[in-house]
């Protein structure tokens, strides 16, 4: 298959530019195009075939739910049971890094929810995001744009290395700015359950309901056969090829010395070995695998180059790859939850 591209001029009207891909979009083809979060992989949401092409395309297994994307958040009541607490998120967090796991109605194919009788609902931030899913008529039903198992995508490069002949189109609308997927909470009557943490944090969630909780499986490895709450959540995610170590504070006096003395170790072991470290500490660290990604409480600097950095080490020679992990406080919890997968949990405290 030949895929089309398309490049934003975010200066010029959005609808012309998107009227081929809403046209495949309408027509059941897939598009790749750019959400505050991540990029997506979108089909028609209300076509069971759609569903399909799209595990197909990204070579998942098909027991793990879409998310429904919609063009404005009043628009949930035609794919979901909606209720007051789901008013009050859209009316704070919607359009943005929020989705919302709802009961499902009829027109909502069960190939979409995995089988779920619950839907996610997600009115993305992106303008492109917005004007393609009003333009194709439809929802879009949109996992990350990655090939399984390899980290989400945050550019259209990484779209086109991993689903380039895949899919029909590829839209460039520029870096995601979040870098991570959407927060994913659950409502339960007037409660609220944290599936995954995201940009929108228990803090933010908090103000607009006292009742928030968070999923084990967000810290914590799940123990073998448990089904997590969402079930995607229970995949191989975020890893690059080679082994992933997070660097932690053990406390105690001056952390920086003792990672920076650790890392120098490392690399006089292992000339490739990678590390992704904070800014301040990289003019200490000579090797030809070592990335930065952000100063060290720029907690939002991380989130926007993890994956990106994960991807660039598939690139390299490196075998081993140590990344130093800081606060979990705010977008930190997502961070540190997405961080944690990509090491396959082996946290060494330092
Ligand atoms: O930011 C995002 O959410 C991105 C962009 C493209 O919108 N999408 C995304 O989709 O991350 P995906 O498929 O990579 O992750 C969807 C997650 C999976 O862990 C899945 O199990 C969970 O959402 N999920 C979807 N529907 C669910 C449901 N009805 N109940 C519980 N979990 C659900
Ligand atoms: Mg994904």
């Amino acid at each position: 298959m030949k895929t089309e591209f398309v490049k934003i001029d975010y200066e010029k009207p959005l609808a012309p530019q998107l009227e081929s891909a809403a046209k495949i979009l309408a027509e059941g083809g897939l598009v790749a195009f750019p959400t505050e979060t991540v990029y997506g992989l979108g089909g028609n949401a209300l076509n069971a075939d759609a569903a399909k092409h799209i595990y197909a395309a990204k070579g998942r297994p098909s027991d793990n739910p879409l998310i429904v994307h919609i063009a404005k958040p009043s628009d949930a009541e035609r794919y979901a049971i909606t209720n007051e607490l789901y008013q009050k998120l859209a009316q704070a967090f919607m359009p943005g890094p929020l989705t919302v796991v709802l009961p499902k109605r009829d027109v909502v194919p069960f190939s979409v929810t995995g089988g779920l009788d619950t839907v996610g609902i997600r009115c993305p931030g992106n303008p492109v995001a917005r004007e393609l899913i009003r333009l194709a008529g439809v929802p879009i039903a949109a996992p990350s744009a990655n090939l399984s198992g390899r980290p989400s995508p945050t550019t259209a490069a990484h779209c086109v290395d991993d689903l380039d002949g895949r899919v029909e189109c590829i839209i460039d609308g520029g870096e995601s700015e979040v870098g991570l997927e959407s927060t994913i909470v659950k409502i339960t009557g007037d409660s609220l359950t944290i599936l995954r943490p995201g940009a929108i944090t228990p803090e933010m969630l908090r103000e607009i309901c006292p009742s928030v909780s968070i999923d084990g499986g967000v810290f914590d490895k799940l123990p073998e056969g448990t089904a997590p709450l969402a079930p995607g959540m229970k995949y191989r995610h975020y890893a690059p090829r080679a082994k992933v170590y997070l660097v932690r504070d053990a406390g105690g006096e001056d952390f920086d010395a003792r990672v920076i003395a650790f890392l120098q170790k490392k690399l006089s072991e292992a000339p490739e070995t990678g590390i992704l470290c904070f800014d301040e500490y990289a003019p200490s660290l000579s090797g030809k695998n070592v990335l930065t990604f952000g100063e060290k409480h720029d907690e939002k600097a991380h989130s926007h180059l993890l994956f990106d950095r994960l991807r660039h080490f598939d690139e390299t020679d490196a075998t081993e790859i140590y990344a130093t992990a800081g606060t979990t406080e705010g977008i930190g919890l997502a961070l540190y939850n997405r961080m944690l997968k990509a090491a396959g949990y082996t946290v060494l405290y330092i």
